[in-house]
């Protein structure tokens, strides 16, 4: 076994939330560590939105809040969220002064688009619907010309290593051919979501929880993991993760209908800017009564498509279908995990030594179904401030404990966890299905004891099913209603499993 200390903070991820604290990190030495080269199989490089910000005249942050809170349902933590979106402006000013080219209005101010559930027009967007990939490109640049981060695009995350006081101490990392155990003064997750544990999802197929996974066995403490977000207009064209069609296309007119022709929401020129949950239920229920989901944008964009939202149309066009002239066939998607690693603002989690950021974190500005466009702004907020707390942790060394190398699934047991996840503990769950689905779980576990994919999947199953009631994007058939008390799910190893900590 290889070993290496690294004198500053390690950040595990490179999507938008890891490479903007890395650079918030100077001046202490940081090491990136991604499984892929930089704007490969990461989420933030995939986002079409873009990112929320109260950047217009008629808007504030204190609306901005305001909307984020309604849409998670009674569990958005309001310190959180007050601080995110007070760091609205800068936070955009800063990705723009790194090269982040945001579509500008015709006063050369940030141009604003509306998404659901956002009472002002505040998403800003990059070339219609390239946000992701173009911010993230920015931070790539800077990354790479910064003389005090060390990146290395080929190392997987397999263990996290703690002193004999439980403080984190560094990561095991597979790398060439082998594995490497490196300490650093403080480690950060950054390792985004967990869609590719479903069949049907828009985010990269490798998300599969794993920072969530490790987190948990190292004992911190993961909040509400049965939250995950599905999109309603990932488009089903056979394609494995599926395309996204930005829900700014509804922003701008385009109508949800079924193969009639009748809308799915109603005629309400708003109808389909419902929060997110709502309007995923009614593409899945069209779908799962025969009458198929479409979203046309014919009349609202038609022959601007090509330039509007250049990233859908070449999906469309890649798949034969020209969304000019046809209704796009959508489906529900898993896009998003609300749930994970119990984080503050500023990546601290309950361990010490570890912090987490980005989609694998839980910071409570995401509640029980985030707001459209909000993530990218967390990223890279929030990111901020977590380079900048763990770059003041001091300290490296202390003997470290031996961490297991867990086993890999095979791809056909994880092909089948995938489309079980989605069929069981997906859009629509009840106990039955979620009992079913953690019956496959356990058999797996069998085949692959202590596989990632399968705790992960097991932390959002047993969420699921403690969660008797529903709530933003969790919908049980069994317990359709909303409790009248809000309550998180907190869960740790310290609680025997499968049993769940559940206070308020
Ligand atoms: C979208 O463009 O519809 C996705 C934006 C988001 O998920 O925040």
């Amino acid at each position: 076994m290889n070993r290496i200390r690294h004198d500053g903070p390690l950040i595990v991820g490179g999507g938008l939330a890891g490479l903007s604290a890395a650079l918030a990190a100077a001046p202490r030495k940081v090491l990136v560590v991604t499984p892929a080269p930089l704007l490969e199989a990461c989420s933030s490089a995939w986002a079409q939105g873009g990112v929320a910000a109260a950047l217009s005249d008629a808007d504030a942050p204190a609306l901005h809040a305001a909307d984020t809170v309604a849409a998670g349902a009674g569990l958005v933590d309001a310190k959180a969220t007050r601080a995110l979106t007070e760091d609205g402006r800068a936070t955009v000013e800063w990705l723009a002064a790194l090269g982040a080219p945001f579509d500008r209005d015709a006063g050369g101010g940030f141009a604003v688009s509306l998404e659901a559930a956002h009472s002002r027009a505040r998403v800003a967007r990059v070339g219609g619907d390239g946000a992701g990939r173009a911010i993230l490109s920015a931070l790539v640049m800077a990354v790479r010309a910064s003389a005090h981060v060390e990146v290395w695009e080929d190392g997987r995350l397999r263990g996290l290593l703690r002193d004999e006081t439980g403080r984190v101490r560094g990561v095991l990392i597979a790398r060439a051919g082998g594995l490497v155990e490196v300490t650093a003064s403080a480690v950060v997750l950054a390792t985004g979501g967990a869609g590719g544990l479903y069949g049907q999802t828009t985010t990269p197929a490798a998300l599969l929880g794993e920072g969530l996974a490790l987190a948990w066995r190292a004992g911190a403490e993961i909040v509400d993991p049965e939250f995950v977000q599905f999109h309603p207009t990932a488009i089903d064209v056979g394609l494995d993760p599926m395309p996204l069609a930005t829900e700014a296309l509804r922003g701008e007119g385009a109508r949800l209908i079924d193969r009639d022709g009748a809308f799915l929401l109603g005629a309400a020129p708003d109808a389909d800017l419902q929060p997110r949950d709502v309007v995923a239920r009614a593409v899945h229920a069209a779908r799962a009564e025969g009458r198929g989901a479409f979203l046309d944008a014919r009349a609202a964009i038609g022959e601007e498509f090509p330039h509007a939202f250049p990233t859908v149309f070449a999906a469309c066009m890649r798949a034969g279908l020209d969304p000019r002239v046809s209704p796009i066939p959508v489906a529900a998607a898993a896009h998003y995990h609300m749930g994970g690693i119990a984080a503050g603002p500023d990546g601290r989690t309950t361990l010490p030594g570890l912090f987490a950021v980005g989609e694998c974190a839980a910071t409570g500005v995401h509640g029980a179904n985030r707001l459209a466009s909000n993530s990218l702004l967390e990223a890279a907020a929030f990111g901020r401030r977590t380079g900048r707390a763990a770059a003041g942790e001091g300290g490296i060394g202390g003997s470290t404990s031996p961490v297991a190398n867990p086993p890999d699934m095979e791809a056909d047991d994880l092909q089948n966890l995938r489309e079980t996840m989605s069929a069981d503990v997906g859009v629509v769950r009840d106990a039955a299905g979620l009992q079913r689905a953690l019956a496959l779980i356990s058999t797996l576990e069998v085949r692959a004891p202590g596989a990632l994919p399968l705790i992960a999947a097991r932390l959002i199953a047993e969420g699921a099913l403690a969660r008797r009631e529903s709530r933003g994007g969790h919908f049980r058939r069994d317990y359709p209603a909303t409790a009248d008390a809000a309550r998180h799910t907190r869960l740790s190893l310290n609680v025997a499993a499968p049993a769940l900590l559940v206070t308020a």
